[in-house]
């Protein structure tokens, strides 16, 4: 699996994402072998949140890398109603305690909420010092989010992006690329949905003899300072979402892509799901 900088760390390009796991009992096996699996094949990145599952999510999670933690960079994501200076440490300590682990390797803002930023900061600051995360950064900031921010300490910004969402690559991807910030690309490939089934997808697959959601991951893969995070329960989508990373786009499919999809001509506001 080939990493990327985040921070201090190298991480996979590839992790996994953990919406809507948590959420059904019946599930929960089916849910941590998958995240098991993706382990073994190098997807060690694991994104969570208190959100997802009110809390079943992390629970998922955490029986997952039971016995494994040391090969896994985790990342949870805090509600926003809950990063103040009194919320903050009370809600990692219920992340961690859901995940059954000491430390979380980073600590998102999952949105920007009433709280002022300088008090969330804070607060990730002294959760630092205090050993409870080892990083912490934000999600669904747009370009004026991050002046406001105004701080290198940020590791990360985990924001929608894929084919059919590319408004960042007007402003708010550069700018990360050039404050060595890694996006973390969510709904990487549309959550599944009518983007895989689009012809021109499946023009680029056909050539290269693989899915379209393969092609969907490849195509965000191959911008530097990007990392993806596919959610998938399903044992074969595991399996192709890692072997991912292996292929490579040429001139020609970027071509077709961005005749299909084509890239922004002017700012547009950050999009969210
Ligand atoms: N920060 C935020 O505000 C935010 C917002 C949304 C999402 N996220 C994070 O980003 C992660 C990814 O986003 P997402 O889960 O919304 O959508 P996604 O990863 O784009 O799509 C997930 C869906 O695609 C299916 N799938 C996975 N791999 C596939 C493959 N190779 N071929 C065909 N279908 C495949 C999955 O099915 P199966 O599960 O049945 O395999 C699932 O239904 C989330 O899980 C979450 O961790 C963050």
């Amino acid at each position: 699996m080939r990493k990327l900088p985040l921070a201090d760390r190298q991480v996979p390009v590839i992790g996994q994402g953990t919406w809507r796991m948590g959420e059904d009992r019946g599930r929960r096996q089916q849910e941590i072998a998958a995240l098991r699996m993706g382990i073994d094949l190098g997807m060690t990145l694991i994104d969570t949140a208190e959100m997802y599952g009110e809390g079943g999510a992390e629970e998922v999670v955490g029986q997952a890398i039971s016995g494994r933690r040391d090969e896994v960079f985790l990342v949870s994501k805090a509600y926003p109603h809950n990063a103040s200076a009194k919320g903050l440490p009370l809600a990692c300590e219920r992340s961690l305690k859901r995940l059954g682990c000491e430390v979380i390797d980073l600590y998102l803002l999952h949105w920007r909420g009433q709280h002022p930023l300088a008090e969330t900061v804070e607060a990730f600051e002294r959760l630092r010092q205090d050993g409870k995360i080892r990083r912490w950064g934000v999600s669904n900031f747009d370009v004026m989010d991050l002046d406001e921010l105004g701080t290198p300490a940020c590791a990360s910004n985990q924001v929608l992006y894929n084919l059919e969402s590319r408004g960042i690559e007007f402003d708010l991807l550069p700018i990360c690329q050039q404050l060595r910030m890694p996006i973390m690309a969510y709904c990487p490939i549309g959550q599944g949905g009518a983007l895989l089934a689009e012809p021109a997808l499946q023009q680029v697959a056909q050539r290269h003899g693989v899915t379209t959601a393969q092609v969907a991951l490849a195509w965000l893969l191959r911008q530097e300072g990007v990392l993806v995070i596919p959610k998938a329960v399903h044992p074969e989508h595991v399996r192709l979402n890692a072997q991912a990373c292996e292929l490579q786009l040429q001139a020609e499919d970027l071509q077709t892509l961005d005749l299909a999809f084509p890239a922004p001509r002017r700012k547009q506001h950050l999009e969210m799901v």
